[in-house]
Formats: C-alpha cells, sequence, structure tokens
C-alpha cells in the first residue's frame, strides 16, 4: 500500500514538472504578433495591426478570431494560395499552431 501511494505521489510530482504545465501557460499573442522571431507580422501588417506596409495587404485587427486563425493556417499549409500569398507564407514555418491561436485570439480583440 505504501509503495503505492509513493508510486502515485512520484507520478504525480513528475507530471507537473513535465511539458504539459508550460504548454497550460497562455501564450501571449501580443508579444507574439510583435516579435521579429516569431514572424515579424508588424513589419507587414502594422504595429497596430490596421496600418498595413501596403495598401493590398490586410488589416488584422478586429477580424473574427476564428477566421484569422484559419486564414494562418491555410497559407502555412498552402491550402490559400494567391498572388499575395507568396509574402507571408515565407515566415509561418516560424510559428506552430499554439501560437497561431494565441495571435488570432489576441488579434481579434482588437479595436478594427
Ligand atoms: C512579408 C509580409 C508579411 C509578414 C511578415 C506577415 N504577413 Fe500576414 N499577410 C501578408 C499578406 C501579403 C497577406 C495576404 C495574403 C493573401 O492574400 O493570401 C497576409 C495575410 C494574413 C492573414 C489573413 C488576413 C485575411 O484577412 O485573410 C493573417 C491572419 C495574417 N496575415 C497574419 C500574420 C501574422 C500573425 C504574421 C506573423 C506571424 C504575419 N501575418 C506575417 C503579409 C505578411
Amino acid at each position: 500500500m505504501r509503495t503505492k501511494s509513493v508510486f502515485a505521489a512520484t507520478l504525480a510530482v513528475s507530471m507537473m514538472s513535465a511539458g504539459p504545465v508550460v504548454q497550460a501557460e497562455a501564450l501571449d499573442g501580443a508579444a507574439l504578433y510583435a516579435n521579429p522571431g516569431k514572424g515579424g507580422c508588424t513589419a507587414c501588417h502594422g504595429k497596430d495591426a490596421k496600418s498595413p506596409l501596403m495598401n493590398t495587404y490586410p488589416k488584422l485587427a478586429g477580424q473574427n478570431e476564428g477566421y484569422l486563425l484559419q486564414q494562418m493556417k491555410d497559407i502555412q499549409s498552402g491550402a490559400r494560395n494567391n498572388g499575395m500569398t507568396a509574402a507571408m507564407k515565407g515566415v509561418m514555418h516560424l510559428v506552430n499552431d499554439e501560437e497561431m491561436a494565441a495571435i488570432a485570439k489576441y488579434l481579434s480583440g482588437l479595436t478594427p
């Protein structure tokens, strides 16, 4: 019995110190969006996400969260591919699904 509870306690401790706890921490969408190492989003879409570098680049502030995430995934995977997509696709390997989700949440909360 004692062995069992020690095992249970060890398991609980090792689960706490393993990866999932780190992932459970909310990623900071604002910091990811502004981080050049994560794709330099601000360079093309503007610090406020509504003053893009080019008139042909989209404003992102206040857009639907689900739509933003889906477009990022589609650009990353190549499912979305038009005359403008190549500009952004080049940096999309720098962000993973969780980071894109955090960025989408942040952008959707901005005033359009
Ligand atoms: C080199 C310029 C550039 C960079 C860097 C860039 N983007 Fe883009 N982004 C674009 C362009 C251009 C489009 C339009 C693509 C198209 O028409 O398919 C776009 C499209 C998008 C869209 C879809 C918008 C819509 O209305 O459909 C989202 C969301 C987005 N970018 C987010 C980001 C995020 C987040 C980052 C940083 C990880 C980023 N972009 C980095 C140029 C860029």
